[in-house]
């Protein structure tokens, strides 16, 4: 045999066996999930987000509001997630089932948002902040997205729907700030985030309750009977 043959199978073996482990494998575990019928909401999991929603989840990609923030809560013991409140549980695959591009983040300049509209259900905070971060958190950096809204000039009466700005961040005199259908569909995207239904994977943590009825009965000092409750 010559070297040139070994090189070869030596480069096709090493690009083979990193196609079966990063790709295969992972398409044979978990490439055929399906909505599963879940008990505690009486339907099926995941549920397809709301129309605008859906619309607003375009606006967070167009706007890569993902190059800040990610939407996967780890889970507990690797990095601190669910203390830091950003989730009930961890995040898994199931979650993500019709999400297509998937816009998990790899940094985290700024908060996981996979539960922020269980941790911030305020439409108005929302707008406010996508209008002017600084109005809801005074020394955020935080991109402002004023482009989302409309300045207009005041008519009869002022709009219903205009941001209660004051101070600094108010326009001035005569104007007033109204939000855009892209910034609803956003803020409709962003209260549609939420990982909170428990999953067979990803059941929810044993509240402090449930923790001290386990220690107290000796048979579930090992850690045994817990792990097979899960
Ligand atoms: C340059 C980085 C950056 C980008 C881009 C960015 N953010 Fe942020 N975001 C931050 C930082 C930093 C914070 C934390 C400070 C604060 O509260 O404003 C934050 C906070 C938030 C919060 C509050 C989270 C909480 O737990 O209180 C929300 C909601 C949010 N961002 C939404 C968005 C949306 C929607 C977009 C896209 C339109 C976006 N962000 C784009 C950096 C960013």
């Amino acid at each position: 045999m010559n070297n040139g043959l070994i090189i070869f199978l030596g480069i096709f073996g090493a690009l083979a066996l990193s196609w079966y482990g990063m790709i295969v494998t992972p398409q044979m575990q978990i490439g055929g999930q399906e909505p599963v019928m879940v008990e505690q909401i009486g339907s099926r999991y995941p549920v397809p987000r709301p129309g605008l929603a859906w619309e607003g989840r375009e606006i967070y990609r167009a706007n890569g509001c993902y190059y800040c923030h990610t939407q996967q809560v780890r889970p507990p013991g690797f990095g601190g997630d669910t203390e830091r409140g950003w989730g009930i549980r961890q995040t898994v695959a199931q979650d993500f089932l019709y999400e297509t591009p998937l816009m998990l983040g790899s940094r985290r300049l700024g908060p996981d948002l996979a539960n922020i509209g269980l941790r911030q259900p305020d439409v108005l905070w929302h707008l406010m902040r996508l209008y002017d971060p600084q109005v809801v958190a005074p020394r955020s950096t935080m991109p402002a997205y004023p482009y989302l809204f409309e300045k207009r000039p005041i008519g009869k009466a002022p709009s219903p729907n205009a941001l209660p700005l004051d101070g600094a961040h108010a326009p001035e005199a005569g104007y007033e700030i109204v939000p855009r259908r892209e910034a609803h569909a956003l803020v409709a995207y962003l209260l549609s985030l939420k990982a909170d239904v428990p999953l067979f994977e990803a059941p929810h943590p044993p509240s402090p309750e449930e923790e001290e009825e386990d220690s107290e009965s000796p048979e579930n000092a090992s850690g045994e009977n817990a792990q097979a409750s899960l």
